[in-house]
């Protein structure tokens, strides 16, 4: 069965063909940064006109791309939360004009869960149990994972999300958006140890906070203008994945997983992609990150997990799904 995934519900058009729910025959994001770096954030008007002018050539693109044609298609999947309102609408109305067009079923995919299933992508007989850690722009949850399909969230932040932080702070020191990459990479020139930032909420609990850490950073550079940025950055990253890194070998121990899956865009990042595994190996734990490219926002995930709630939860399809800008995680199946 061939899937076509579309994912719209921030600032990524992606669209990606995916067989049987594994193999990627296609898989295209156009990220719309640049429209937004004018306004150091997501401009919500902004992402889903865009959305909108991409969106159709994108899929013509994929199915150029993987030498298919529309006949070929036996589902189609799409996100409807969480997310921007318009972009998901956006998403959603082109995914359901498909589905009648093309007499398809339609399943609607929760972005968070869409995320999760980048670990099947990556490592096919990998299977849960697994204690999932989502971290990106708009999110940064620890969720146990006993299956496919059944999601529980045992912690999460009580205000930004990691990714969030990083990109405010990074727009204080005139880095761009989004400023996760950026910090990653001028963090490897510099002593993490250099400014002593907080770890907010690190000695007990599952959840998180990672505001205080960007108020910290604005009083630091009022009190220190001198200071190296690269020094700021390797302190400020070191200060997220301490944090990161220990409430996840904490979730994984507390839940008697041994596994612990790392996904969104922040599993890109190189320093958590040492810390981690290295914290956790000493309890005994494997830590899996997927290739980045499966980690940020694509519209593979958004296939492998329509695939599976179709063929393996007998999920029927709807015609009428509406966006959903709130969708837990938690429970979702
Ligand atoms: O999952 P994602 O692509 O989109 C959301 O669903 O939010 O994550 C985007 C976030 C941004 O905050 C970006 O700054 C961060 O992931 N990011 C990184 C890296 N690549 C992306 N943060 C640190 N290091 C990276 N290499
Ligand atoms: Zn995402």
């Amino acid at each position: 069965m061939i899937v076509l995934g579309i994912e719209t519900s921030c600032d990524e058009t992606a669209v990606a063909l995916l067989r049987d729910g594994r193999e990627i025959l296609s898989s295209l994001v156009y990220s719309q940064t640049d429209l937004h770096a004018r306004y150091g954030g997501v401009m919500p008007e902004a992402a889903s006109r865009d959305h909108l002018r991409k969106l159709p050539r994108l899929v013509d693109e994929a199915l150029a791309q993987a030498g298919l044609a529309w006949g070929d298609l036996g589902l189609v999947g799409v996100t409807y939360g969480p997310g921007l309102v318009g972009p998901l609408l956006v998403g959603i109305s082109y995914a359901s004009g498909v589905a009648v067009a093309r007499d398809l079923p339609l399943v609607g995919v929760n972005h968070l869960a869409a995320h999760l299933f980048a670990h099947r992508l990556s490592e096919p007989e990998a299977e849960p149990p697994f204690l999932g850690l989502v971290v990106s722009g708009g999110h940064t949850l620890l969720a146990a994972v006993p299956r496919w399909g059944e999601y529980k969230v045992v912690g999460t932040t009580r205000d930004d999300a990691a990714g969030e932080a990083l990109d405010k702070f990074g727009r204080l020191l005139g880095l761009g958006y989004p400023a996760g990459p950026k910090i990653g990479a001028l963090a490897r020139e510099g002593d993490p140890a250099a400014v002593p930032f907080p770890r907010p909420m690190l000695e007990s609990g599952l959840d998180m906070s990672f505001a205080g850490l960007k108020t910290a950073a604005v009083y630091w550079l009022r009190d220190h203008p001198g200071t190296p940025p690269a020094d700021l950055c390797a302190s400020f990253l070191e200060a997220v994945v301490d944090v990161l890194s220990e409430k996840a070998v904490r979730a994984a121990r507390r839940l008697s997983l041994s596994r612990i899956v790392v996904v969104g865009g922040v599993a890109a990042n190189r320093r958590l992609r040492e810390v981690l595994p290295e914290r956790a190996q000493a309890w005994g734990l494997a830590v899996h990150f997927p290739p980045p490219e499966l980690c940020t926002d694509n519209a593979a995930i958004v296939a492998a997990c329509a695939h599976h709630r179709f063929t393996e939860l007998a999920c029927p399809g709807s015609l009428s799904l509406s966006p959903e800008p709130n969708l837990s995680l938690d429970g979702w199946s």
